[in-house]
């Protein structure tokens, strides 16, 4: 009897246990709108091991495979041939990512390719022959984790994954949300007898840069606080909010992406860290404002908002900043910040436009119609999409490559 009622006990602790521990994670919705998203308390779970031997071994052997897998994918307002043709070009995509960087576990995308002038007619203006946005993708999940420096930041799934961890926050069913433009001109990797015209984009070049996004190169420096014109943008890392039941908005510091861990002034070489450290003098985590107005107008007040306010200045000359993965044997590249007023999204997650004939064009702001991905490569002298400076930034993110056989990871934090 005694014993029976101990293991009842020791049962139901079980349970509770591991149902409070949790990790912070946010979820995007929307691949052309970051705002479309939800912070959640992921649960650790376990994860079965056997999965992940099944997984190398069945893998090993073939040298040309891409292990980022076309999971979901919807295709409106198209043939099926050109619909056969996008997936063609993610699968193209998924192979030149799977040649450099070394993925242990596969990745997984949802691509929805539909005509976005219908589905969101702000982001075109076709009086002016403009498309806003030919195609974007995001990480569909973000989760917290501690670095070496003591500072929490957001890594992405597709990253996380790669660690292999046995307890891990909860995974979403997606690594990786993408959504392209029907409406474009766009020149498919099947077409290579016919020569690009001046006006069309190679899906493929678009893909992969858009990919090197959803993989983790992003910046959490944005304008956060939308105050309508009133003050000149703040620029800030992402301030971490949860949203009461009663409304109230608890403050949990700002933080930054894994991407921002590089980032230096190219004036004195000092990171960027810095200053999200003294932004975070603005409160104490856990802070409880009023509401979203009442969080906005106490920062605005604050001392920390002439930081922000400096930010913007900064990053909006041009030469401002780089991204200096010094661990990962690199260069420094220079990032975006000639995009006034800044842009968030664009602004900063970026390389500066200049790099658009070296090897390292893939992650300019502005990529050139007419031209394919191996025009590119061509022209640049380059012997890879993927550039020195781009390659030393994902290695130092933490992803594997043959000459990055132990890269940086960060620790797992959860709380009860
Ligand atoms: C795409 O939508 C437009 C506008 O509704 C329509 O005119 C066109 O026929 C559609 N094309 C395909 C391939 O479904
Ligand atoms: C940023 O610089 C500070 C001060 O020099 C240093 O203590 C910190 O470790 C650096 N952080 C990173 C992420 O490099
Ligand atoms: C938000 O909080 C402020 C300060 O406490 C208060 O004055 C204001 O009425 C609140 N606004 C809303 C919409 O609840
Ligand atoms: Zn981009």
């Amino acid at each position: 009897m005694i014993f029976k009622n101990n293991f009842f006990i020791f049962f139901i602790f079980l349970i509770f246990f591991n149902e409070r521990v949790f990790s912070h994670c946010i979820d995007y919705f929307d691949a052309i709108d970051p705002e479309a998203k939800r912070i959640v308390t992921c649960p650790l779970v376990t994860e079965d091991s056997s999965k992940y031997l099944r997984r190398s071994s069945s893998s090993s052997s073939d040298e040309d495979e891409s292990k980022i897998q076309l999971v979901e994918f919807k295709c409106n307002n198209a043939t099926e041939e050109t619909c056969n043709k996008v997936k063609d070009t993610f699968f193209l995509a998924g192979k030149i990512i799977s040649k450099t960087f070394i993925l242990k576990t596969p990745i997984l995308l949802s691509v929805d390719y539909t005509n976005l002038c219908i589905v969101k007619p702000e982001l075109c203006d076709l009086q002016e022959g403009k498309v806003v946005v030919i195609g974007s993708a995001q990480s569909a999940r973000e989760m917290l984790f501690l670095d070496d420096d003591g500072l929490t930041r957001y890594y992405p799934q597709s990253l996380v994954k790669q660690y292999q961890l046995k307890k891990h926050p909860e995974f979403a069913t997606y690594d990786i949300i993408a959504t392209f433009n029907s409406i474009v001109n766009w020149r498919f990797p099947s077409d290579y007898n016919v020569p690009i015209q001046p006006k069309q984009f190679d899906m493929l070049y678009i893909v992969l840069h858009e990919l090197m996004h959803g993989l983790g190169f992003g910046s959490n420096w944005k304008n956060w606080f939308l105050t309508g014109n009133k003050t000149p943008p703040l620029i800030t890392t992402k301030p971490d909010i949860v949203v009461t039941s009663d409304k109230q908005i608890i403050f949990n510091e700002f933080k930054e992406s894994a991407f921002d861990r590089h980032l230096i002034f190219n004036s004195n070489y000092n990171n960027l860290t810095s200053i999200t450290v003294k932004l975070n003098d603005f409160a104490k985590p856990g802070t409880k404002f009023n509401n979203v107005t009442d969080l906005i107008q106490s920062f605005i007040n604050s001392r920390q908002s002439l930081i922000a306010e400096n930010m913007n200045n900064i990053f909006t000359t041009f030469n401002s900043l780089s991204s200096y993965p010094k661990s990962c044997h690199s260069e420094r590249a220079i990032l975006e910040t000639s995009i006034v007023p800044f842009q968030n999204g664009e602004s900063i997650s970026h390389f500066d436009q200049s790099y658009i004939n070296t090897p390292d064009f893939l992650m300019t702001t502005i990529q050139v119609p007419g031209k394919t991905l191996s025009d590119l490569v061509r022209q640049s002298g380059g012997t890879s999409p993927i550039g020195p400076r781009l390659q030393a930034i994902m290695e130092c993110l933490g992803y594997e490559t043959k000459r990055n056989l132990t890269p940086y990871r960060p620790k797992l934090v959860s709380s009860l």
